[in-house]
């Protein structure tokens, strides 16, 4: 038993699709959540930009007592994880190896397709891991800048012309080459499920990289006997901008009502 809280972070709000996940499975745990929605989105920025913003994330959450990290963002998952892994003497864990093993299994034509940030897909990260567990399937990846920002502001809902126009015009190449399985390699575009699925249709399986991670960190917990074995857990969150909308959008995020203090950070001193 293991009673220390789980640290998790993303550049800005995405990373509560993997909290929500983590709290079905683990209703125990401590959550310490951190989203660095002053300086989201990560996706469009250089690889050194983003390693130092991701090791400022990792040392405010370090100030807690913790037993693992999940890093609850497809983008520092592909471009800064064997990095932070290396610098920090607890477990820290990504989403993109779950969520491509995911893949692996769910494709039955071995046709795939990845959707993330652009830097998700430079990096070639979720292609990786998905030829070692199936060397033979074929991903088709697509950059979709605009959906961060988007989802960020609440535009998520069918019927919206602006989001439905968007993702039109990035999944028109997936639906094109016949994929049978989509991975959402972005932490949130969970949220953008409806208006995937909808244009994707009911035969395309979607796999959530956020929940594909927080199954795998769970099962590490598990197996490694360091769940907490108490009767509740408690979420913590903090933000590294203004705290105003905070409850409104992570209730989106978590789908329940928020009702924890949220913390405002200056994450430059870190
Ligand atoms: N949730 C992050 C991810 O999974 C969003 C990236 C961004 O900030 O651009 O990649």
């Amino acid at each position: 038993m293991d009673q220390r809280s789980i640290g998790v972070f993303d550049s800005g709000l995405g990373g509560l699709t993997a909290v929500r996940e983590l709290c079905r499975l683990l209703p125990e745990e401590d959550i310490v959540y951190f989203g660095d929605t002053g300086r989201v989105p990560y996706g469009s920025r250089s690889r050194e930009t983003i390693i130092k913003y991701a090791r400022q994330d990792v040392a405010f959450l370090r100030q807690f007592d913790l037993k693992a990290i999940v890093i609850a963002c497809g983008t520092v998952s592909t471009t800064a994880l064997d990095l932070l892994a290396a610098e920090n003497p607890i477990p820290v864990l990504g989403v993109v190896e779950p969520a491509a093993r995911a893949a692996a299994e769910a494709t039955r034509s071995g046709r795939i397709g990845l959707i993330g940030t652009q830097a998700s897909i430079r990096s070639g990260a979720y292609e990786r891991h998905i030829a070692a567990c199936r060397p033979r399937a074929q991903v088709i990846a697509q950059p979709c800048p605009l959906f961060v920002p988007l989802v960020e502001n609440g535009r998520i809902r069918p019927g919206d012309v602006v989001i439905e126009t968007v993702a039109a015009e990035y999944l028109s190449p997936l639906k094109r080459a016949g994929v049978d399985t989509l991975v959402l390699g972005c932490t949130h575009y969970p949220l953008l499920e409806p208006v995937i699925a909808n244009y994707m249709g009911p035969e395309v399986r979607l796999v959530s990289a956020g929940a594909e991670g927080a199954r795998a960190a769970a099962l590490r917990l598990e197996e490694g006997d360091a769940l907490a074995g108490r009767a509740a857990g408690r979420c913590h969150f903090f933000v590294s901008d203004r705290v105003d909308d905070f409850s409104r959008l992570a209730s989106l995020f978590l789908q329940r009502d928020v009702t924890e203090d949220v913390e405002q950070v200056d994450i430059s001193r870190y």
